[in-house]
């Protein structure tokens, strides 16, 4: 049997950074080296260490892991084939629903990945328009992260020029902070009309701001003839189901869904405007396609997702188990002096460092060894019940008093 120690190293060996998802890779001592299996809200790493889970595989899993509607909808899917010739009816089936329940598709297509998909949309608004130049809030995926002073990873930014990427085309990229309307607003000064779209994902810790922030937004690319497009990747299937748009009332021009869809499934939808969607129509200007666009397995999978979101009360279940669970939290550490808090909207809030002396990452991984998985931005999923999250405070108790005592 081999140690964790082991484990991680010969990931190294033959992967670079240990593995093909940057924030996967185990970065404290009890993390877990590697996974075997997952049922519900409980994983199992291959040493036979047992976790609550709260990081959702980085969030796609929003129904639970390996959820037997998914896995049987999936299972039916391998036996009547996976890839074909021509399109599979199931591409037209779940557009049509993603169109009849996100607000603002009014036609959609589909990608793998949440990052090609943003890469789909900034050339949806270039060619529509015929401006350049992009604004960009947050992190919108790694091939995306091209501007000077943006997120090249969800929580690494670049202070000078992007290794990999020439300046030339940086200088089309634009980062600004969230809630930095001020900075928005200089940027359209500069480029003048040559701004083509703000493209915006939210920031969990201060996500209530997108009540004034996302309106304030729809107004100046309104104003400036740019186009307004969210990045859902995380709030979609997730504080609704049509995600910030929904839940703030407040539609986009173009819009990127991908990890609560599949529940796991890699898939991801762009879509928007019918108007603006038909630029990558056949007689449109930006030419956008991949073989596995309309893959079968992730179709079935958000197939069944949907149609669960549509009959369960997913999204109240996050809610409502995500109050349980994150004022639980906060009441320990208030309990046990730690200064770390959640902050931010109940089915995806921040773990925050509420003075210097706080140090998350150690609590993190007090959290591990006591059988709990915690992650900077922390999920519950529609698996989560009352008795799990009474045992993950429990074990989370434990991990307060082992933190306080070093
Ligand atoms: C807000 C946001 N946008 C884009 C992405 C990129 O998605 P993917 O990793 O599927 O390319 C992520 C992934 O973490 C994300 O959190």
């Amino acid at each position: 049997m081999q140690t964790s120690a082991q484990i991680k190293q010969r990931f190294e060996e033959s992967i670079p950074w240990g593995s093909s998802t940057c924030a996967k890779v185990p970065r404290q001592e009890f993390e877990p080296c590697a996974m075997k299996s997952g049922k519900g809200c409980r994983t199992y790493d291959v040493l036979g260490n047992d976790y609550v889970d709260f990081k959702c595989a980085l969030g796609p899993v929003t129904l639970g892991y390996s959820y037997e509607p998914c896995n049987e909808a999936i299972r039916r899917q391998l036996e009547d084939g996976i890839a074909f010739s021509n399109p599979h009816i199931l591409e037209c089936e779940v557009a049509e629903k993603l169109v009849a329940h996100i607000g603002c598709f009014e036609k959609v297509r589909f990608l793998r990945t949440g990052g090609e998909a943003c890469a789909a949309v900034i050339r949806i608004a270039r060619a529509y328009t015929g401006k350049n130049h992009i604004i960009q809030i947050g992190y919108n995926g790694w091939l995306n992260g091209l501007a000077i002073g943006g997120k090249v990873l969800p929580n690494v930014k670049i202070q000078q020029a992007v290794p990999g990427v020439p300046l030339e085309i940086s200088a089309f990229y634009h980062a600004a902070n969230w809630n930095d309307m001020q900075v928005i607003a200089d940027y359209f000064e500069q480029y003048k009309d040559d701004v083509a779209a703000i493209i915006v994902s939210a920031d969990y810790e201060h996500m209530a701001e997108g009540k004034t922030f996302y309106p304030a937004l729809r107004k100046i690319t309104e104003e400036n003839g740019a186009l307004l497009m969210y990045d859902e990747i995380v709030t979609g299937f997730r504080i609704a189901l049509g995600g910030v748009g929904e839940y703030f009332g407040v539609q986009p021009d173009l819009a990127v869904f991908s990890k609560g869809m599949g529940n796991g499934v890699a898939i991801s939808a762009y879509g928007g405007k019918k108007e603006i969607m038909e630029t990558c129509g056949r007689n449109g200007k930006a030419f956008i396609t991949s073989t596995s666009g309309g893959e079968t397995i992730g179709l079935a999978s958000v197939n069944v997702v949907i149609d669960t979101y549509l009959k369960e009360d997913v999204v109240g279940h996050m809610w409502k188990m995500g109050k349980k669970m994150w004022d639980g939290v906060n009441a320990l550490f208030d309990k046990h002096h730690i200064p770390l808090e959640f902050r931010g909207l109940y089915p995806c809030p921040a773990l925050c460092e509420a003075d210097e002396s706080a140090d998350k990452g150690r609590f993190m991984n007090l959290a591990f060894k006591h059988g709990v998985v915690l992650y900077g931005t922390s999920y519950v999923n529609f698996s989560h019940q009352d008795s799990d999250i009474t045992e993950a405070h429990k074990r989370l108790e434990e991990a307060c008093k082992e933190y306080i005592q070093e």
